[in-house]
């Protein structure tokens, strides 16, 4: 986490606007109700805490934001920082820090396993550090099993909020540093989308963009719906002035996020509705903005009308993520997915047909309830029939209050391991045959940072979203490079650039 969104010599890091507002409030005035007006106020007012902590350790003391989970969290998790910046918090990577927070996912059973392993460590480190303050959100906040669970066993844990509430954080803070008890908030339903919070990015040169919240699917393995609320779309206007700003601020790449972001507009007002397709070209034509990414479509709703747009606009990239989760029209009857096999795979070969060159990668659960040998046959033919690019597959994790987690038959594990290894096999095996394609061709790359292994070499990352290694200088980060694709390395290719 290198770079910071806003660059001035303020150390809160906040952009001037802010700023003035921020230092405008009277603490000893009740705070505003408005929003993001009463946020700034309690941001504020966390700067005499954390100044008192500065005061006492003699620097800044140090706060460390740990993302689980998707590409939202992953977004939370930069706005969490942008917070912590504004009240005089200096960001640091380790969590020997003074504030540690740790933003959870539960899609899985793995994933909440991990967010205990890591509360377990952090209450470790804070029996050295008297100063610390451990706050976990996120998704599995929004179970009351993780909250009981963690008011029995994390008593070290000083403050816990949900999905909902995010953008209350800096109020949050002030609550915690006046209580000496576990402060508590968690909201079942989401309000207003409240705007214009600071944010400090973790890439300087691109940038997630939330364009949906929540998802209206229940898809019945998933607990996403219910820990994430129901949909709501962000006003186009605002989407693309912060897409603006961005590219202002020197981002050359976003990404538009939401759990099924074909169906954006949803809810909007009859006069500010447009749909997915119209708001990606709008952001396609932002000046400044080389490259659109988005993630989630869901296939039952990929519409025509987005295929052209993608095939209009060179910006948009070549990758399309469409998760197939199974290939047994019964298996995804019972998931609720809402298409059969033969719905996705004529989507599928039409965008095969309509973009030769984009790549198509999927997600696939396998050991869903019920699911057999024959189930996972069909799953293997989409496999073969589509070729995905590449493919990310799970073993099917049991989540409480959805309805497959009731549902009979669940796969013994020996079973779901077996299958599981077919699938895999076979999806890495398409990837690899997908890959050798670009063999000896020029791509445009976006070099996103030094080789882990080689730092002599740059990595950067084609339209398709497949990751070329190449010789060059660290200055070149977060620009656009020709690159020749010399070898294919099996998931990836070695180059060198040519312009
Ligand atoms: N909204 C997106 C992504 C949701 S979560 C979509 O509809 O695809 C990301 C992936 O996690 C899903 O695509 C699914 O493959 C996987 N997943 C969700 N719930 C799961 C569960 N209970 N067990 C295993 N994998 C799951
Ligand atoms: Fe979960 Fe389905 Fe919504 Fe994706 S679309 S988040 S899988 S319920
Ligand atoms: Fe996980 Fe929540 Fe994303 S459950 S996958 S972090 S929406």
């Amino acid at each position: 986490m290198k770079s910071v969104s806003i660059k001035n010599n303020n150390i809160y890091a906040t952009d001037p606007e802010t700023e003035g507002l921020i230092e405008s409030f009277d603490l000893n005035m009740a705070p505003p109700m408005e929003e993001p007006m009463r946020q700034f106020y309690y941001i504020a007012k966390v700067r005499k805490y954390v100044d008192e902590l500065a005061n006492k350790l003699g620097r800044r003391p140090r706060a460390c934001s740990v993302a689980f989970g998707c590409q939202m969290n992953a977004r939370d998790s930069e706005k969490i920082l942008g917070i912590l910046k504004a009240v005089g918090y200096e960001e640091w990577e380790s969590e020997d820090a003074e504030f540690v927070i740790y933003n959870t996912c539960t899609v899985r059973d793995n994933a909440d396993q991990r967010v205990y392993g890591r509360i377990g460590y952090a209450g470790g480190l804070k029996k050295a550090n008297p100063n610390m303050k451990i706050a976990v959100c996120g998704c599995m906040m929004q179970e009351n099993t993780a909250i009981e669970k963690i008011k029995k066993s994390y008593r070290q844990v000083d403050l816990i909020f949900g999905t909902h509430n995010l953008y209350k954080f800096a109020e949050l803070l002030a609550t915690m540093f006046e209580s000496d008890r576990m402060v508590i908030d968690i909201w079942k339903e989401g309000t207003d989308i409240v705007e214009d919070l600071p944010v400090s990015r973790k890439y300087a040169f691109k940038s997630g963009v939330n364009i949906t919240f929540g998802c209206n699917n229940f898809c019945t393995y998933c607990i996403v719906p219910y820990v994430r609320g129901r949909e709501r779309s962000r006003n186009p206007r605002e989407i693309l002035r912060e897409v603006e700003k961005l590219a202002a601020d020197g981002v050359k790449e976003v990404m538009l996020l939401g759990q099924n972001v074909n169906s954006y507009g949803t809810g909007l007002p009859d006069d500010e509705r447009i749909s997915f397709a119209e708001l990606i070209r709008e952001v396609a034509h932002v000046e400044g903005i080389k490259r659109v990414r988005f993630m989630t479509p869901h296939p039952k709703d990929l519409s025509d009308e987005l295929i052209q747009v993608i095939k209009e606009e060179p910006v948009i990239a070549r990758h399309i993520h469409l998760p197939l989760q199974s290939g047994s029209s019964e298996i995804l009857r019972r998931m609720n997915r809402k298409y059969t096999k033969e719905a996705y795979l004529d989507l599928a070969l039409k965008i095969r047909r309509e973009l030769p060159d984009c790549a198509i990668t999927t997600d696939i659960i396998v050991g869903f309830p019920g699911e057999t040998a024959g189930d996972v046959d069909d799953t293997l033919d989409v496999i073969s029939k589509v070729a995905f690019d590449n493919a990310f597959t799970f073993i099917y994790s049991k989540r409480s209050g959805t309805p497959a987690a009731n549902m009979e038959d669940q796969v013994p594990e020996d079973v779901v391991k077996e299958q599981f290894n077919r699938v895999l096999s076979l999806v890495q095996e398409t990837a690899r045959t997908r890959s050798t394609l670009w063999q000896d061709m020029d791509a445009e790359v976006l070099v996103e940072g030094v080789n882990e292994q080689d730092d002599s070499l740059m990595t950067g990352r084609m339209s398709n979203n497949m990751l070329v290694h190449f010789p060059a200088s660290s200055d070149m980060i977060g620009s656009f490079v020709k690159v020749h694709l010399d070898e294919c390395k099996g998931f990836y290719y070695m180059g060198h650039i040519v312009e």
